[in-house]
This record gives C-alpha cells, structure tokens and sequence, in this order.
C-alpha cells in the first residue's frame, strides 16, 4: 500500500502508476496527536540550518512566531480560498526599514480598495512590523506582510469574517545592487485590469504566469502592453526607459501599480539632470515603438533596486551592454537605501 503524499524521489512512471492506481492502493495516514503532527512539522525545518523566516506575526494567535514550523494560517482564511487579501513588502538593510512608510501607505491604499478594514490602526500596523523585524536579529533580507478578510468560512461574502486578519513574515535574503543586464519579452499573458492593477492584491496568477513564459523562453522577465498599447510594467517591477537625448520615461502610474521604487527614483533622479547627465525626467504613455528605441532599459523594484536591460524580444536595447545612466540611477538609489540615518524620513531604526 502507498502513502498518498507523493515523496521527492518518487520517479514520473510510479507517479503515473499512482494516478491510475485503484483507490484501495492508497493508505492516507491519519496523525493521531497533535504531537506527532509538530514533529512531522518540525522535519522541515532543520534546527542546526540558518533560518529563512526568521521571524513571523499572526494576528490570528496575537503574537510573534519563532519557529517557522508553527507559522499556520488558517484554511477558511479568505485570503486563502478567495484571494481577498493585500500585501507589501520593505527592504531590511544595516538595521533599518527602507521607506516602511511609502510602503505601509501603499498597503492601506490596497485594502481600502479590496473593502479590507484593518484589525489595527496604521501606528498598530507598524510597531508590529518593527518589532518583528527587531525580533528577527536579521540586518539584510525583506519583511513581508498581509491583511486578509480573515478566517470565517467557505463563502464569497466576508460577512461571515468576524475579524480581518494580519501577518508578516521576515525573509534573511542578500540585498544587493544589480551589474548585469537581463533579457525580456512581451508577455501574451493578459495584463490586470487597473482596478486590480493598481491596488497589491494576492491574486498574482497572470503575474506568475508572464514570469513562466518568460523563463519557457529563456528570459528573465516579461513586460506588460496596456489594451491601447502603451507600456505598463513588468510582473513585480516597474519598468523605465532613457532615450537617445537622455530623457528618463517612466510609464504614467494610472492603469499600474504605483511603485514604491520607482516614485523614489523620480525624486532622486533630478540630481542627475542637475549634473548635465539626464536631459530630464518625467512619466508618460509610451508605445512599443517608442521603448524599443531607447538606449536604455531598466527594471525598477523594492529589492533590485534597479536591474538593467539589455534585450527586449530577442533585440539588443541600444548597444546591448548596461547602460552607464541606467547604473548611475541605480548608484543613487543605493546611496539611499543604505544612507541610513541621513535619510531618517525613509529609513525606519528597528535596531538601536
Ligand atoms: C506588479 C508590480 N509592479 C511594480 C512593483 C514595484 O513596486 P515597489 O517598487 O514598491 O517594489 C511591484 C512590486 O511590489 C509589483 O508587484
């Protein structure tokens, strides 16, 4: 008799096999406490490896959550089963929180727009983060977190949700500036409509799908065409351009999501036009046509904070090497993410 969880080392035939086995081949185990359970948990987690999730919020027990084992969230969550919930994200860099409060604003915005009231207020909502974050010992890595309609039961309306729900979880990862140059594609994979484009929701499918195709056809990443056929963005980034007489375009945030990055980057990159190195820097409808003439091409996000572009649909951008601007851009984004308290507006101390 079979196990039903099929095991890593099982080949595709036995697999096979096991889909067209009888269902009297299948023996499910039923865990007979909730000790061996926690012990089937914990073999996941090894306790002499660095942990990934260092730490974790749930606002379901009400507390902070060392033991990655023990991080549940319910199954009658409705961010679960319906896809009603939000999220963001904020960097982890030398002890600070990059632009926790750009993000946290983002966060709000997207559960006002998904009929999401918080469990908490927005201060609530960040001195839990910061906690966490503290909790977490991790100096480098990203702190990601949700709200959910919450649990309750199987239904579409959330009426039957007595309480919204908030988690966070806190990723050890390498943050690091972005050198060389990746290849993308158009993406065939239909783009959100701006309602749920602009507002960071958990449905993520077409996001994860235009990454696949793109990996099917050995790129790094897609970029979305809008119906009119103006450049969106790409599945978890924005996108920029600089043309041949050196103007920074970003595609207009209407139908897309606001970028926390990218709005950053428009703040930051009038130094270079200061400097005589851009012509000038502004947001605008851009076709197909246009982008692929640039000179350069970068994909703009929390954790690149910039990647340069150096191939779109197999075709070089410019001379097909990184771009010199588009590394002076992500040089001044840098700076700031890792200025610390000279940038005390941005970068939120979790550690003292
Ligand atoms: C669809 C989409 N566009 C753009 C971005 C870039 O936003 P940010 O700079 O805030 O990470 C993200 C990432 O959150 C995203 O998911």
């Amino acid at each position: 008799m079979a196990n039903c969880s099929p095991s890593s080392d099982q080949k595709p035939d036995e697999m096979a096999s096991m889909e067209h086995g009888s269902e009297n081949d299948v023996k499910v185990h039923v865990f007979s406490s909730s000790s061996e359970l926690i012990g089937k948990l914990h073999e996941k987690w090894s306790p002499e490896q660095k942990k990934p999730y260092p730490a974790m919020y749930s606002s379901v027990v009400g507390g902070i959550i060392l033991d990655p084992a023990m991080m549940v969230i319910p199954i009658d969550d409705h961010m679960v089963h319906r896809g009603h919930g939000v999220f963001d994200t904020a960097v982890i860099l030398d002890g600070y929180l990059y632009e926790l409060d750009a993000h946290l604003d983002r966060f709000l915005r997207s559960a006002s727009k998904a009929r999401i009231t918080s469990p908490f207020p927005r201060s609530t909502l960040r001195s839990i983060l910061v906690q966490l974050t503290m909790a977490s010992q991790c100096k480098e890595g990203t702190l990601r977190y949700w709200l959910s309609a919450g649990p309750g039961n199987f239904l579409l309306s959330p009426s039957g949700c007595p309480k919204s729900a908030f988690y966070a979880v806190v990723i050890d990862d390498v943050v690091s500036q972005h050198n060389d140059g990746v290849k993308v594609i158009t993406s065939t994979i239909p783009m959100k409509s701006p309602l749920f484009a602009t507002m960071k929701n958990v449905n993520y499918l077409p996001n994860v799908l235009s990454v696949m195709e793109a990996e099917d056809k050995g790129a790094f990443a897609s970029i979305w065409v809008d119906e009119e056929g103006f450049i969106a963005e790409g599945p978890n980034v924005n996108v920029a351009f600089i043309t041949d007489d050196k103007e920074l375009i970003l595609p207009s945030f209407d139908k897309i999501l606001s970028g926390c990055t990218a709005k950053r980057l428009l703040e930051l990159a009038p130094k270079l036009v200061e400097q005589g190195r851009l012509k000038s820097v502004k947001t605008a409808d851009l076709t197909v046509e246009e982008a692929k003439r640039s000179t350069e091409m970068m994909y703009i996000g929390s954790t690149l904070p910039i990647l340069p572009i150096i191939a779109w649909d197999e075709q070089p951008i410019g001379d097909g090497k990184v771009g010199y601007l588009t590394m002076a851009l992500s040089d001044l984004l840098w700076h700031d993410m890792v200025a610390g308290p000279d940038t005390q507006r941005l970068c939120v101390p979790y550690i003292n």
